[in-house]
């Protein structure tokens, strides 16, 4: 599902990059995709996704 139409990233992808780039707001899931909010009308919606991963993403251990 779209969430972000000005940027055309998906729940998938926000998702993964909480998961997997260490992001922990919507706006860093976004950096880390390509670019940040533009209009910001999906803003609430990532924001949400975010929360929602967060206990998914990977932690890596110091060695
Ligand atoms: S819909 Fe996401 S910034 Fe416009």
């Amino acid at each position: 599902m779209y969430v972000c139409l000005c940027n055309g990233y998906t729940d998938k992808e926000i998702r993964t990059a909480v998961r997997e780039n260490g992001v922990s707001t919507a706006e860093e899931a976004y950096l880390s995709l390509g670019n940040g909010f533009c209009c910001g009308a999906c803003t609430d919606c990532a924001n949400d996704l975010v929360k929602e991963e967060l206990p998914n993403q990977r932690v890596l251990a110091a060695e």
